[in-house]
C-alpha cells in the first residue's frame, strides 16, 4: 500500500460549522491571540483563556464530521494513511481516521499545569478554574499556545518524508513549525492542495491545486485518484 499523508487545518472543519481563524469573520477578526492563546495570557486571565476553549469545545461538541472528513477517513481503505491535523477538534476520528496526529493538541482533553504529561478527558464539557490535577495544580486545555514547543513534530515530519502522496486542505500554512512539514515531502512524493483561497506554499515540489471547499475538492481528488 502507498502512504497518503493527509494535513489538515481549520479550513477542513468549515463546512461543519466551526470557525477559521484567518478568514474575513475568522476567530482571529474577534479575539487577539495574544490574549487567549499564549502562555502570558494563561498566567495573566487564566479565566478568560478557559472560557475561550470552553467557547470552542461546545462548538466542536455540536458539530458533526463532514464529507470532507468522510473522504479523508475512506482514505484508509486504499493507503496507509495519516491525518497530521493542526485542529484541536475530534472530526477526523468521529469520522473514522485511526491515525490521526493533533499537532496542536486536543480540545477534548485537558492537563495538568505543571505536568504536561498528566492528561485526562474533559468531562462535562468544561474545564472550571480550580479543577486540580492530581498534583493539585490547576488544569488547563490540552492544547498547544504560540510560543510552546509542538511535541509531535518529529514523528509528523517522518510520516511526510514516507509519503508517496501528501493532501494538504483548509490551511493558510502561515503557522510554524506545522506549516514546515512540506518541505519533508520527498521528490517524488505526489502533492495536492485543495482550498478555495489563494495559499502560497514555497515548496520546490509541483503542487496540483483543486481550488475547492474541503468536501467537494476531496470528491474530485478520489475521482483523479480513481477511487470511489
Ligand atoms: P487559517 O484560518 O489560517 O486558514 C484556513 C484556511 O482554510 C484558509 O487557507 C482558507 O482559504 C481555507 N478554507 C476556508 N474554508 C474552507 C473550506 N470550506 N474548505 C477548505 N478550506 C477552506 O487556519 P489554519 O491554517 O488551520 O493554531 O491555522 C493554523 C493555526 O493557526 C491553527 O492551528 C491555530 C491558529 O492560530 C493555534 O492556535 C496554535
Amino acid at each position: 500500500m502507498k502512504n497518503v499523508v493527509v494535513f489538515t487545518g481549520a479550513g477542513v472543519s468549515a463546512e461543519s460549522g466551526i470557525s477559521t481563524f484567518r478568514d474575513h469573520g475568522g476567530l482571529w477578526e474577534k479575539y487577539k491571540f495574544e490574549d487567549v492563546a499564549t502562555t502570558e495570557a494563561w498566567i495573566r486571565q487564566p479565566k478568560i483563556v478557559l472560557e475561550f476553549y470552553n467557547a470552542r469545545r461546545k462548538e466542536v461538541i455540536q458539530a458533526k464530521p463532514n464529507r470532507a472528513h468522510e473522504l479523508i477517513s475512506k482514505l484508509q481503505s486504499y493507503f496507509n494513511t495519516w491525518v497530521i491535523t493542526q485542529n484541536i477538534d475530534n472530526l477526523h476520528e468521529r469520522a473514522g481516521s485511526k491515525n490521526v496526529m493533533h499537532l496542536h493538541g486536543e480540545i477534548m482533553k485537558s492537563k495538568s499545569s505543571i505536568n504536561p504529561n498528566i492528561i485526562y478527558d474533559v468531562k462535562n464539557g468544561e474545564i472550571k478554574w480550580g479543577d486540580l490535577c492530581e498534583l493539585g495544580s490547576q488544569i488547563r486545555p490540552h492544547v498547544v499556545w504560540f510560543g510552546e514547543e509542538v511535541p509531535l513534530m518529529p514523528l509528523a515530519l517522518q510520516k511526510v518524508s514516507e509519503a508517496d502522496i501528501l493532501i494538504i486542505t483548509g490551511t493558510s500554512l502561515q503557522v510554524y513549525p506545522a506549516a514546515g512539514i512540506i518541505f519533508n515531502a520527498n521528490k517524488n512524493c505526489e502533492i495536492f492542495l485543495i482550498d478555495p483561497g489563494e495559499v502560497s506554499t514555497h515548496s520546490p515540489i509541483k503542487i496540483n491545486r483543486i481550488k475547492e471547499k474541503a468536501g467537494k475538492g476531496m470528491e474530485m481528488l478520489f475521482e483523479k485518484l480513481k477511487l470511489d
